[in-house]
């Protein structure tokens, strides 16, 4: 049988030059099945949404490029960051344009498989984020994967300095978790 190749987009919910997230992400494009790779995108450069500049100057290119990959894409990983129980503002600011315009919710994430993990130095391992990102992603027709789910807590022991990850437990469960996903979105 032949293995065709999967493609991934992934996306951490920080713009922090340290983020764990983006470490998170830069370390599952490592742990990947045969065949699958994960194209790490940034929400870096994409404004705070405002109706009127939508109407007077358009989607921003950061947005344009971004709808594209994940529109070409197999599947989408979010590692999401949690503030205050919930998911980031800058992540859902980035989503909220995404979305626009509304014609293109369907190319974009209509039954688009999502992968949500997240990462924090604090003790939940983001429960709290995934939980609040469940309604938007219903919202959008998206087709959220329930497996293992993947809560990195004390991510301050979890990473060294340079963003590697150096907890074996994380790093096999990570592995776990791309797999799966690779193969729930090989499912269709
Ligand atoms: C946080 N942080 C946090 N952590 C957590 O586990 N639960 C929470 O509710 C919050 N709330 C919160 C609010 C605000 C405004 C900030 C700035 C931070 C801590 C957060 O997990 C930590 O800053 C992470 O390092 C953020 O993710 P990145 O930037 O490392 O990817």
């Amino acid at each position: 049988m032949t293995l065709h190749s999967t493609t991934l987009v992934g996306i951490a919910g920080s713009l922090r030059r340290d983020s764990y997230n983006a470490a998170l992400l830069r370390a599952a494009a490592q742990l990947l099945p045969p065949s699958c790779h994960l194209d790490i995108a940034s929400i870096a450069g994409i404004p705070l949404y405002d109706g009127d500049r939508e109407t007077s100057a358009g989607i921003p290119d950061a947005v344009r490029e971004l709808k594209d990959r994940i529109a070409g894409a197999d599947g989408l990983v979010v590692a999401t960051p949690e503030y205050n129980s919930s998911f980031p503002g800058v992540l859902k600011n980035a989503i909220d344009w995404l979305t626009r315009p509304a014609q293109d919710i369907g190319r974009v994430f209509r039954g688009r498989p999502v992968a949500l993990m997240g990462a924090t130095p604090g003790r939940w391992g983001t429960r709290s984020a995934q939980s609040a990102w469940l309604p938007v992603l219903r919202a959008l027709g998206t087709r959220p994967w329930f497996g293992d789910p993947l809560f990195v807590s004390q991510a301050r022991t979890v990473f060294d300095g340079a963003g590697n990850i150096v907890d074996e437990d994380v790093h096999e469960r990570l592995e776990r978790f791309m797999s799966g996903f690779a193969e729930f979105v090989r499912a269709g």
